[in-house]
């Protein structure tokens, strides 16, 4: 989309098998090169978070600008970036190494630089047996909770956690937030900033005060960055500044003329009075939608369009009383609400400049939730 709302340029619809993600690379180029200029002119690293993209040609892009490794959500992510050569990886969630997982995170830490999140003495002690007896010893961050009360400890409580991950004969190198509160709404988004800095700051205090190491304090949420990118904060892990979505539009992290994909799809009917309906589905689309947000998305070319109802393969448009509406038959974009779960749906990304196609890109980590 330009400063209208119009979208960028999509390749000629017989070039588009929709549903499809297609995304400007400009855009998206622009983008990495801006969160990676901001956070270096605060020292701050930034280690993006790779579950948005699931990418290796993104992850290679943001490399190349700048980040000092990537953040990921599991350890298939990490095994999929670590099979491409991106050996920096920090898994930011209380990873549970039981079953078969201990094996893996036995062997991904022998073939990467690996650091995984802990929120308990007891997920310490299973990290702690997965990895007993390798050479190195594994690097953990405590997660802290700084208000989204999902995961992590409270930050006072911070090295509780150290101590058994210490005892556990893991090496704590500091602590993670991720201030996830900041989705609640746009007014919740500088206070959310504020409380992920503080709850790292809590944390940094009372592991250094126990004896323990506090390098790496490690905020993180595309909302939150610019904001809580002060202070004793080392790091950021935003993920979805990389191509944005309707959601960061509302929430203030981006402009509608960054947002850098779409789902491009297809008006396969228009039978029903007073609608069109796309072939972009729960399946494309995602059915993510914050309370403050009406309806599945937006076509920026059809401002009166709403995605009101999915079903898996369909999505019915509302068409408002006067409004223009595309005609069966045409290709629109359509921007998601939420881009990270929608990703996840595809297997390839289409790549434009300048509404020419250049390049296929896979979805390498696709699926790698496990
Ligand atoms: C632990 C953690 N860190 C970082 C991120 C990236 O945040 P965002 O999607 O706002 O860029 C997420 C996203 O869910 C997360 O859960």
């Amino acid at each position: 989309m330009d400063r209208d709302g119009r979208p960028f340029d999509l390749p000629a619809p017989d070039e588009l098998d929709t549903p499809c993600l297609v995304v400007d690379l400009d855009r998206l180029e622009a983008n990495l090169a801006g969160m990676a200029g901001l956070l270096a002119g605060r020292g701050v690293a930034l280690r993006p978070h790779a579950k948005t993209h699931k990418s290796v040609a993104v992850a290679s892009r943001q490399l190349a600008a700048g980040a000092a490794g990537l953040t990921v959500a599991s350890l298939g992510e990490a095994e999929a970036f670590a099979d491409a050569g991106c050996d920096d990886l920090f898994v930011a969630y209380p990873l549970w190494a039981a079953g078969p997982k201990a094996a893996r995170l036995r062997a991904l830490q022998e073939r990467a630089r690996l650091s995984v999140g802990v929120d308990s003495a007891a997920a310490a002690a299973v990290l702690g047996a997965a990895v007993a007896g390798s050479g190195r010893p594994l690097q953990v961050l405590v997660e802290v909770d700084a208000g989204l009360h999902r995961t992590g400890v409270p930050p006072g409580r911070a090295a509780t956690v150290a101590d058994a991950a210490g005892r556990a004969g893991l090496e704590v190198v500091g602590a993670f937030a991720h201030a996830g509160h900041a989705y609640l709404g746009p007014d919740r988004v500088a206070a959310a900033a504020d409380d992920e800095r503080r709850a790292l700051e809590v944390a940094q205090s009372a592991l250094l005060r126990a004896g323990h190491e506090a390098w790496v304090l490690s905020a993180g949420s595309t909302p939150t960055a610019a904001r809580s990118a002060a202070g004793a904060v080392t790091e950021e892990r935003p993920g979805t500044y990389a191509f944005g979505d309707r959601q960061q539009v509302g929430l203030g992290s981006c402009r509608r003329d960054q947002v850098a994909l779409v789902v491009a799809a297809t008006v396969v009917s228009a039978a029903a009075p007073g609608q069109v309906v796309l072939d972009a589905g729960s399946k494309a689309l995602s059915m993510d939608r914050p309370a403050w947000l009406a309806g599945h998305g937006e076509l920026p070319a059809y401002p009166g369009v709403t995605p009101a109802r999915l079903s898996e393969e369909h999505a019915v448009c509302e068409v408002a009383p006067g409004a223009a509406a595309p005609p069966p038959g045409e290709v629109v974009a359509v921007v998601p609400n939420h881009v990270c779960p929608v990703v996840n749906l595809f297997d390839q990304l289409l790549v434009v400049r300048a509404g020419q196609l250049v390049d296929a890109w896979p979805v390498d980590a696709r699926g790698r939730s496990t």
